[in-house]
């Protein structure tokens, strides 16, 4: 499969999926990113962790771009893109997943996937519907198939629930050639039933996709992540793999500690 040769290639040249260096943002006089240094392997699968108004976000608008940064250098795939726009990024292979919904409401889950293979960006609008070619419907089936809503694609995206949603979501952050995702939050707000549905798809992902996820809940974070990095006060406070960061008592002292209710 050329993924796996993809990441072989990319770990046999010793190539990072995502490098940030001593990268900083400021909102004002409010230092959201203080002097972050992260690498992320190519397939790597990396959990953050921390409390609200952490920097966790931050973060993400950093890595696509959505907000510039205000220090620091940001590589994807060895390729310095600080100063390239978020769509630049994109066709590098990056993905993010959003808390609030950018679907099409009226069009079927099969169309907004369709549309989304056919390279229609959510933030545009068409008024005519692009015919259907063969390779984009089939793409389109066999992604709602790894998150499990083929058996709802002709239904309007209006009709789904909550989490199905967030599952369209993920099918149309698979849509082109991801090589790495970032999702924030995803399992916010689901049920239980729900979470392990995103738990077994995440992972069922192709190996050479990796991803950053956003993550509060241990449980989750311990399922589907190799590695952890903490956040607080717009910092890195810790890196491990999950017992590591589970069971370090600087980390059990910030969640359990004093205030109590930092999770966020
Ligand atoms: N657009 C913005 N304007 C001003 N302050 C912001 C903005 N985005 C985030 N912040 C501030 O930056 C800090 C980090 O926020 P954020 O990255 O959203 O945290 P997290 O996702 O970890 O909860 C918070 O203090 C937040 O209020
Ligand atoms: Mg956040």
């Amino acid at each position: 499969m050329p993924g796996t040769d993809a990441l072989s290639r990319l770990q046999s040249t010793g190539q990072y999926a995502l490098e940030l260096e001593a990268v900083s943002r400021h909102f004002g006089a409010l230092v959201a990113l203080a002097d972050v240094n992260l690498t992320v392997k190519a397939g790597e699968r990396r959990a953050v962790l921390g409390s609200n108004g952490a920097g966790k976000t931050t973060l993400f608008n950093a890595i696509t771009g959505d907000f510039p940064t205000t220090t620091g250098r940001v590589r994807l795939f060895g390729e310095d893109v600080t100063d390239m726009p978020s769509h630049e990024r994109i066709r590098r292979g990056l993905r993010r997943t959003y808390q609030i919904s950018l679907l099409f409401n009226g069009l079927s889950v099969l169309d907004n996937t369709f549309l989304a293979c056919r390279g229609v960006t959510r933030g545009r609008f068409s008024l005519r519907r692009p015919k259907r070619d063969d390779s984009s419907l089939e793409l389109a089936e066999s992604l709602l198939e790894a998150v499990h809503l083929d058996d709802v694609k002709d239904k309007p995206v209006a009709e789904l629930s909550y989490g199905q949603q967030r599952q369209l979501e993920i099918a149309l952050a698979l849509s082109g050639a991801p090589r790495l995702i970032l999702f924030d939050e995803p399992a916010a707000g689901l049920s239980p039933t729900e979470r392990t549905l995103l738990v077994d798809i995440l992972q069922s992902l192709p190996e050479h996709i990796g991803y950053i996820i956003i993550e509060h809940d241990m449980d989750v974070a311990l399922k589907v992540a190799e590695s952890v990095t903490m956040m607080h006060n717009g910092r890195i406070f810790k890196e491990g793999t999950p017992e590591e960061i589970e069971n370090d008592s600087e980390v059990q002292e910030l969640y359990l500690g004093h205030g109590g209710d930092g999770h966020g």
